[in-house]
């Protein structure tokens, strides 16, 4: 894997499937930015990175906010000098039908998944067009193809999918490879966290009858980040168990 001696920016990596992209790629050598909107959290990955003997630092802020947005990469830059490796994981969900989505969970669930991704992707553009370099990788979900009880999620995380592949176009002629994985059910606290119901109807349609865990979606982390997939972009990897082939009417 060529990620060593890289840097990295992972959102969202004081838990779940983050925490694990954080510590694969400080495994791999390369230095890791842990940002989380929870600095207790942020803090233990990055101790846990370091007493492992890699390089990481903890950033706490809110993706959704763009001074927040701001400050972290200028601090990234002025810790590091460059960004080579940015992975928008951060994200929220609220399982719920079209009826019980009150404005203000629209609007949350909005700000992180999409708007967060956007301004992310946005800072990390300026730094990467100078250095004629960068790895963008979205996490989307495979719920964007429909869910029931997954109105808002499913919006947010299509955004996500569109954004990947017009960044990619605009990037393209910057060695930026701008691409997305779209995981299925991986067992994490925001998996855990859904209601029971949700958990069984997804349970009832899932091919291999398994929840995947962190460390199958962090393989698709490195396959992107890797120097040499510098001709893949724009793309979409499904790491869900074949979920994605059935049709969105039986989930
Ligand atoms: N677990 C799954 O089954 C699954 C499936 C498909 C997609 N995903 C996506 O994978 C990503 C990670 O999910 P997870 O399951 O690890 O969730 P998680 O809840 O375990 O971890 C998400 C982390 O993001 C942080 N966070 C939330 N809002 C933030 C913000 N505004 N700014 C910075 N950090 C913020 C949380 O504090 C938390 O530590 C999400 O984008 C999620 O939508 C997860």
């Amino acid at each position: 894997m060529a990620i060593k001696d890289r840097v990295a920016l992972i959102t969202g990596a004081g838990s779940g499937l983050g925490e694990v992209m954080a510590k694969t790629l400080a495994q791999h050598g390369a230095s890791v930015v842990v940002n989380d909107v929870s600095s207790e959290q942020a803090n233990r990955v990055v101790e846990e990175i370091k007493n492992n003997g890699n390089r990481a630092i903890a950033i706490c802020s809110d993706i959704s906010k763009k001074p927040q947005v701001t400050e972290m990469f200028k601090t990234v830059k002025d810790t590091f000098g460059r960004i080579d490796i940015l992975v928008n994981n951060a994200g929220i969900d609220k399982a719920k039908g079209i009826l019980g989505i009150a404005e203000e969970d629209w609007d949350r669930i909005i700000n992180v998944n999409l708007k967060g991704t956007f301004l992310c992707c946005q800072a990390a553009a300026g730094f990467m067009k100078e250095q004629n370099y960068g790895r963008i990788i979205n996490i989307s979900s495979r719920a964007w193809l429909g869910g029931v009880g997954q109105t808002c999620y499913s919006a947010s995380k299509g955004g996500v999918v569109s954004l990947t592949r017009t960044l990619a176009l605009e990037l393209a002629k910057n060695q930026i490879t701008v691409n997305c994985i779209a995981p299925g059910i991986i067992d994490t606290p925001l998996f855990r966290g859904l209601p029971e119901a949700a958990i069984e109807n997804l349970m009832k349609v899932q091919p291999t009858g398994t929840v995947g865990k962190p460390e199958d979606i962090a393989v698709g982390v490195e396959f992107f980040a890797d120097d040499d997939s510098s001709y893949i972009t724009g793309q979409v990897i499904y790491i869900c168990g074949g979920k994605s082939i059935l049709s969105s009417l039986s989930v």
